[in-house]
């Protein structure tokens, strides 16, 4: 085939271009800008051989199977329909020479250092408007707050768009794990099934993300997570969600163990549903008097003090019936102290406003996993809060049922 000349064009507009070129081409393009490598044919040269190599031993990506399944449409790319062969995990035989499921055994984050390193990265290219959007959906998500900056972009490159309809299932209860969830828009509710039954326990209105524990934990799915609404999720594969966000949280386990088991409020849970609280964990630090809370606002995490202290403050009217109000401090909390649950358990917007004490670091967790995990811990906190009001008694002078 001739593809230059002047009567070529017309050959070129005939000719069709082969499947995948196009992405191949962009896939290439993308690491050449990110890379700026000196010499292009050689970096091309290294980029292809890669890609050939890798292809060897991929196998068709569960997450795309499930997909069509379900109806999902992925981006179309040439890496995206591809993930590389980890650990044959579903059909590996077991110690016993038994096949084992993809459930039977949990992942040991301290294991298979060495193989993860030579593993191919997951590259989905994105254009600037795409990743722009992503990193606008991810900037809050509590599980990516302990990785570094690197760490993070590997994460941003191999997440993947999902288109999302109404009534779609996206996760079904009982399932295998194939990926991890970002929500960039929709609404998901949340169903757990119940003596048989399934109940919706929860929802995700525009943000926050799901599937992590199926991944964690190497379990069947926990819940079923259902779209109410047309909607768009950044994904991420199990692979690499194993290879960045399970193995960085063995590091956090190193740094923050000893801190859970210090906190009173944690001692009536079991020691390994403190661990699990570790997971979820993700730590935020604050400027002195920035403000971690606003009064008034919906709540949607539960904070524990790591470093320095916050002030909590509560607008109140200086004169019955009058208009001008003035924030009083009515309460600190320090290292150990937890601070954000009223809200979280009277379902009520939030009471008080909190700000930072100086340099201060709070350890967080989001609503659903402090509704999963800490429901054992909900009858100190209810306790707590008589104690709210008489401090208020106390300070204001008058009555207020947090409660109501
Ligand atoms: P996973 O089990 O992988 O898939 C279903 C997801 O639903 C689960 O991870 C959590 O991310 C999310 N989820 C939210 N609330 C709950 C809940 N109460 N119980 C179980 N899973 C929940």
């Amino acid at each position: 085939m001739v593809l230059f000349g002047g009567n070529n064009a017309r050959k070129m507009n005939d000719c069709e271009i082969p499947t995948g070129l196009k992405e191949l081409l962009r896939g290439y393009t993308v690491e050449v800008l990110r890379h700026r490598p000196p010499d292009l044919v050689e970096f091309a040269v290294g980029y292809f051989t890669q890609i050939l190599q890798s292809r060897c031993k991929v196998k068709p990506a569960k997450s795309e199977e499930k997909a069509a399944r379900k109806g999902v449409t992925f981006a179309t790319n040439a890496h995206e329909s591809e993930e590389v062969e980890k650990e044959p995990i579903e059909n590996s035989v077991g110690k016993n020479n038994r096949r084992v499921s993809v459930c039977a055994e949990p992942y040991n984050p301290d294991e298979d250092d060495e193989d993860d390193d030579t593993e191919p990265r997951v590259v989905h290219p994105k254009t600037d408007e795409q990743r722009h959007r992503l990193q606008e959906a991810c900037k809050d998500i509590l599980l990516f707050k302990t990785l570094d900056q690197e760490q993070f972009s590997e994460v941003l490159d191999a997440m993947f768009e999902v288109q999302v309809n109404p009534q779609e299932h996206i996760i079904d209860q009982g399932d295998d794990g194939d990926n991890f969830y970002v929500i960039e828009r929709g609404v998901y509710d949340i169903a757990v099934l119940k003596n048989g039954v399934s109940v919706c326990v929860g929802k995700y209105d525009n943000k926050g993300s799901f599937g992590e524990l199926a991944l964690m934990y190497n379990t069947p799915r926990a819940a079923t997570i259902v779209a109410t609404e047309e909607g768009a999720l950044w994904g991420l594969d199990r692979a690499t969600f194993h290879r960045l966000i399970v193995k960085n949280n063995a590091k956090k386990k190193r740094m923050y163990e000893a801190f859970v088991e210090s906190v009173p409020l944690l001692n009536s849970l079991e020691a390994s549903e403190r661990m699990k609280i570790v997971d979820v964990l993700g730590a935020r630090c604050f400027k002195d008097g920035e403000r971690i809370i606003a009064q008034g606002d919906m709540a949607d995490c539960f904070y524990m003090v790591e470093s320095g202290q916050v002030r909590i403050m509560i607008q109140i009217k200086m004169k019955a019936g009058q208009q001008d109000e003035a924030e009083v401090e009515v309460a600190r909390c320090s290292r150990g102290q937890y601070f954000g649950e009223l809200a979280l358990v009277t379902n009520k917007p939030r009471a008080a406003s909190v700000y930072a004490v100086g340099e201060t670091k709070c350890l967080v967790i989001d609503i659903q996993a402090f509704e999963r995990l800490l429901g054992p811990c909900k009858e100190i906190m209810k306790r707590n809060i008589s104690q709210y009001e008489d401090q208020l008694v106390a300070l204001l002078g008058s009555s207020v049922d947090f409660k109501k």
